[in-house]
């Protein structure tokens, strides 16, 4: 990868889930499931739902408060909000901006982006390359989703996967090589039915018969999801550490998407990563999509267990089919 005369750093993190949480002794009684299949099956146990009337940016302003606070900085310090979600407030304007009225963050340029669970890491890939190249200095990078109010609650298969929450960092210009080491990021839209949403877009806008087929839910061809999410993240954590020159014994710190226990489980395999280096807090949050990585990210933060200096690596699958994967030194 080219070097950069600067580079950027997580300067501050923070998320917030709803507060309230449904376990899987609740979805028994709502589906034809049981613990025991969705434990086995996913290693979950609970997830967070959003109440009524809550929506992603409302998410997003709680775990961005708490970033910028983190970070020590103004709102109006900020240059940009980029905000990754399936999930936005409405088709447009985008989510983004109205977590920047809601800030305060007058002079920053605010804008969504849309890569399924790959979101956050493309964010973030995209706040490094703009102040990498001079264009910003501080940008606000958020994986928000509110899941719970695109699944079909009558389809086993998907409701009870997914759960709400949402995750922020503020990223700053500083030193190369002192935070973000480098970033991968990959597509492939030949794979686009694997996940998808189908009805409310110009292809087949809302309308009584899309209503009926229940074609406005999420829909998903669980086990070839499966096969790619594995493949993916291993491509794409060999891919970021080869461009920055790193190897996988020189990680502390693996935050995979939290999709399901045994796609990370085949993937820590796969890789020979041992247990203690993969960051796993699936069982109470479920799939939040794009907010999974920087939840369980603030989470191992917070709890004081990532040192000035560790090496921490991001990797991410989603819809599209999208994957990617951010290599950073913790900058404390
Ligand atoms: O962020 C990316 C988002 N998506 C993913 O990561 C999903 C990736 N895929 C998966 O995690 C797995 O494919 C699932 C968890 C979705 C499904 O697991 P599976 O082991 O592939 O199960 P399956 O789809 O092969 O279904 C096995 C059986 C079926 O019954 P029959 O046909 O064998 O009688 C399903 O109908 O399990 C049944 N089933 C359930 N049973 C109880 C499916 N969902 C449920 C459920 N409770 N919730």
């Amino acid at each position: 990868m080219p070097t950069s005369p600067r580079g950027s750093r997580i300067a501050g993190i923070g998320h917030y889930c709803p507060e309230r949480v449904l376990t899987n002794f609740d979805l028994e009684r709502i589906v034809e499931t049981s613990d025991e299949w969705i434990v086995t099956r996913t290693g979950i146990r609970e997830r967070r739902i959003a109440a009524d009337g809550e929506a992603a940016s409302d998410l997003a302003l709680a775990a961005s408060r708490i970033a910028l606070n983190d970070a020590g900085i103004e709102a109006e310090e900020l240059d940009g909000i980029i905000l990754a979600t399936v999930t936005s407030d409405m088709q447009f304007p985008a989510t983004a901006c109205i977590v920047q009225d809601q800030l305060g963050a007058k002079n920053a340029v605010a804008y969504d982006l849309n890569a399924a669970c790959s979101g956050f890491i493309y964010g973030l890939s995209n706040a490094h390359a703009l102040i990498c190249s001079g264009q910003m200095s501080r940008v606000l990078v958020i994986g928000v989703e509110v899941l719970s109010k695109f699944v079909d609650w009558q389809d086993r298969a998907t409701c009870v996967l997914f759960g709400d929450g949402a995750g922020a960092v503020v990223v700053e210009a500083c030193e190369p090589g002192k935070g973000i080491l480098g970033t991968y990021m990959k597509s492939d839209g030949s794979l686009a039915d694997l996940l998808q949403i189908p009805a409310g877009g110009s292809r087949m806008p809302l309308s009584k018969d899309s209503y009926e087929r229940r074609d406005h839910f999420i829909k998903m061809k669980g086990d070839g999801v499966f096969k790619y999410a594995v493949r993916a993240m291993v491509d794409a954590t060999m891919k970021v550490l080869e461009r920055t020159g790193m190897a996988l014994d020189d990680i502390d710190f693996f935050i995979p998407h939290q999709a399901n226990m045994r796609i990370l489980d085949a993937i820590a395999k796969r890789l020979g990563l041992p247990q203690e280096k993969v960051v796993i807090n699936l069982e109470r949050f479920g799939n939040t999509s794009s907010a999974t990585i920087p939840i369980a990210f603030d989470e191992i933060v917070k709890a004081g267990k990532v040192n000035e200096g560790d090496i921490v690596l991001l990797v991410a699958f989603g819809g599209g089919l999208t994957w990617g994967s951010v290599l950073l030194r913790h900058t404390g």
